[in-house]
């Protein structure tokens, strides 16, 4: 079987980049989680290599600090049986456009087929696609987009609930910094989920009401009602200090403590996309405890990134 063939309606997909969940339908995005299904039974396997990107090569171009995403990308194409190659370089700077482009199209001349790339300005991989004729994947782009973590999620609260539709998805904390939030918000919504923002109007403003979702800046208002709470990582690196009062002060407030835990409904799913600050965001009793998503989200990432690199290469050789 070739997974994400022989799928229900036909449907053919088309894209050889990923670069964001805004510009996806229904449609394409429940492809991907039909994709990511059959891969996800590779890795029960004992052997966990399918031969579908044979002769591939994946180069993972990353200007950010990056543990979990990296090693996922890397180990989704060597289970395609794909070779992976590491660019990584730090850079403080702001305006590298040219530069970046330039190392893009270095990276490409040397034969590559899938750039992954993650970088601190909102648009690079956009960029960088416009660019070279290989694929490009974002893997984090500024505060923008994080399209693989926002299809890892959902796949999670999919496989948790066996749905998404009608389900109450809360994302808290500091929202205005998170592409992990935005592409949650677009992959949420369009698959029917009712996504309520929780946050302090500082790291939450009232503008992000415009994308379809409900702006609450008082977690207790709405704990008790959610399905699945999803908590993102405090970005201290990206707050500004004026935006953040104090850290005690947003976990009185924002965090997930076990007196606000055991005000949630019965049977609540925790996520969080990681690394997480634990005591700040999140108890470290709730992210290791029973309801506690969180390496199942990584898990998944695997099969989803699987899916995702395997469908943009499938595009590529179409159009080619
Ligand atoms: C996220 C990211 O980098 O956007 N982390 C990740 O992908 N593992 C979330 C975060 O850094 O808070």
């Amino acid at each position: 079987m070739s997974p994400g063939h022989g799928h229900k309606s036909g449907f053919k997909w088309t894209r050889k980049h990923l670069l964001g969940l805004q510009d996806l339908s229904a449609e394409e995005i429940e492809h991907v989680m039909t994709t990511a299904d059959s891969f996800k039974e590779v890795s029960t396997r004992s052997v966990k290599k399918v031969p579908a990107l044979r002769g591939r090569v994946l180069v993972n171009t990353f200007f950010e600090d990056s543990t979990r995403t990296r090693t996922s990308f890397s180990l989704a194409a060597s289970r395609l049986s794909a070779d992976v190659i590491d660019f990584s370089e730090k850079t403080s700077s702001t305006s590298k456009g040219e530069t970046l482009i330039d190392t893009a199209r270095n990276i490409e001349a040397m034969g590559i087929d899938i750039i992954v790339l993650r970088h601190p300005a909102a648009g690079a991989a956009e960029t960088v696609s416009r660019h070279v004729n290989c694929s490009v994947v974002n893997a984090g782009d500024g505060a923008h987009e994080h399209p693989t973590q926002g299809l890892l999620d959902l796949y999670t609260i999919r496989e948790r609930f066996g749905k998404v539709a009608g389900l109450k998805v809360a994302v808290v904390g500091d929202i205005v910094n998170s592409r992990v939030a935005r592409s949650n918000i677009w992959a949420l919504t369009k698959m029917g989920a009712e996504v309520i923002l929780v946050g302090p109007p500082t790291l939450l403003p009232r503008t992000f009401e415009r994308f379809g979702v409900r702006v609450v800046h008082d977690f207790d208002q709405v704990i008790g009602q959610v399905d699945v709470i999803n908590m993102l990582r405090v970005q201290f690196e990206r707050i500004k200090s004026s935006q953040f009062p104090s850290v005690r002060e947003f976990t009185r407030f924002f965090g997930l403590t076990s007196d606000r835990f055991n005000r949630c409904k019965k049977d609540v799913f925790i996520m969080h996309p990681g690394p997480m600050n634990r005591g700040i965001e999140i108890s470290s009793k709730i992210a290791d405890g029973p309801q506690s998503g969180i390496l199942t989200q990584v898990t998944n990432g695997l099969a989803v990134r699987m899916a995702v690199l395997y469908l943009v290469t499938q595009a590529q050789s179409q159009v080619a």
